[in-house]
């Protein structure tokens, strides 16, 4: 039964990559809670993340982290109206760890469990407080996705580019592991590029047939791998080591930029989205705009704590999706994908 929407209360739950996390917003997308576990040191040492792990770690922190997010919201479960929680893309045994604790949840308190796409919640991160008019451009930049959407309406989601081998996120990360850096890279790579010259290395924009809206990291890596070794770049406090890294880091803004631009030219929007966690980086935030201000578009970035994994864009999507009425109650079929259908 579909309550009166301002006794809504929806808890999110996302587990799809390396955090756990939990979120509980009201009807009117109030944010009542949001608790994101990361799961950063666990994989440090590996310098990525390792499924296995990932899963494991879940299954630790998941009865923790809802039962936080309920206490902040000041909620018991009773009170929540529609459980939500990330089927895919992700990784599947951690995807599996966060559905199957809702699908009990659900069960038992005999209440709808909404599915969500882990790339549309990421995009729907940005409508968070924003108006954002249609058809809108959205890139997801993440550590498992480079992904390009046109949203033509509310809900419509329309994959018109993505990544056919590395994410823009775990070239960054590879480097930085390579490069003894740390994990995750991309942070890593953003405060050491700050003291190198952007324009000192060449790295050359993958290229793709004329109207192919796909990304290619992998050759970029490559490049970037046999230039360490031919150049001797290692982590030391020379200007060489600063210089790559700054170099690279442009690198994989350019490769975002020249097929974000051919985007803009073939389904010519009307605004332009950035999500995922390498939109946190300042420096793409800022060319972004920049391209969105030329071309004369709206632009929309979520706040840095929204770009990243978490599970306030799972029930912000949730309740989205619940206002239409078209959700199906006790999908205890549900399960998890690892890419998008
Ligand atoms: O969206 P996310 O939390 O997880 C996935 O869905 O993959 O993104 C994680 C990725 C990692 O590759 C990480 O290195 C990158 O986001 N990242 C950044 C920054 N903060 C996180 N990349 C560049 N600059 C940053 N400041
Ligand atoms: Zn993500």
């Amino acid at each position: 039964m579909v309550q009166a929407m301002n006794e809504i209360h929806i808890l999110g739950v996302e587990t799809s990559c390396d955090e756990t996390a939990a979120a509980v917003i009201g009807h009117d997308s109030k944010i009542l809670s949001s608790v994101v576990l990361s799961q950063d040191k666990i994989h440090a040492p590996f310098g990525g993340v390792v499924p296995e792990l990932a899963s494991r770690q879940h299954i630790m922190s998941i009865g923790y982290v809802v039962e936080e997010a309920m206490r902040r919201a000041g909620l018991c479960l009773e009170e929540i109206s529609c459980f939500a929680v990330t089927q895919g893309p992700g990784l599947i045994g951690s995807l599996l760890v966060g559905i199957s604790f809702m699908k009990s949840l659900a069960y038992y308190f005999k209440k709808p469990l909404i599915s969500i796409d882990h790339l549309e919640a990421h995009i729907q991160s940005a409508f968070i407080n924003n108006n954002i008019p249609f058809p809108a451009l959205a890139l997801v930049v993440s550590g498992g996705h480079t992904s390009i959407f046109i949203m033509k309406k509310k809900l419509s989601y329309n994959l018109i580019g993505k990544t056919k081998d590395d994410a823009a996120g775990e070239a960054l990360d590879k480097i930085a592991k390579f490069l003894d850096l740390g994990y995750p890279g991309g942070p890593v790579i953003e405060r050491l590029a700050e003291k190198g010259n952007p324009d000192r290395f060449e790295f050359s924009i993958p290229y793709m047939r004329d109207k192919s809206l796909d990304y290619s990291f992998s050759g970029l890596k490559t490049a970037a791998l046999q230039e360490i070794k031919k150049l001797h770049i290692k982590k030391d406090e020379s200007s060489k080591f600063y210089d790559f890294i700054a170099s690279f880091e442009k690198g994989v803004m350019q490769a975002l930029y020249s097929n974000l631009i051919k985007a803009i030219e073939i389904t010519k929007p009307e605004s332009l989205i950035l999500c995922g966690g390498v939109a946190r980086n300042k420096k793409l935030r800022k060319g972004f705009r920049e391209i969105a201000e030329e071309e004369d578009l709206g632009c929309f970035i979520p706040s840095p704590e929204f770009c990243t994994d978490n599970a306030v864009m799972v029930a912000f999507l949730a309740l989205e999706k619940y206002k239409t009425n078209k959700i199906k109650s006790f999908p205890l079929d549900l399960n998890a994908y690892s890419r998008r259908r």
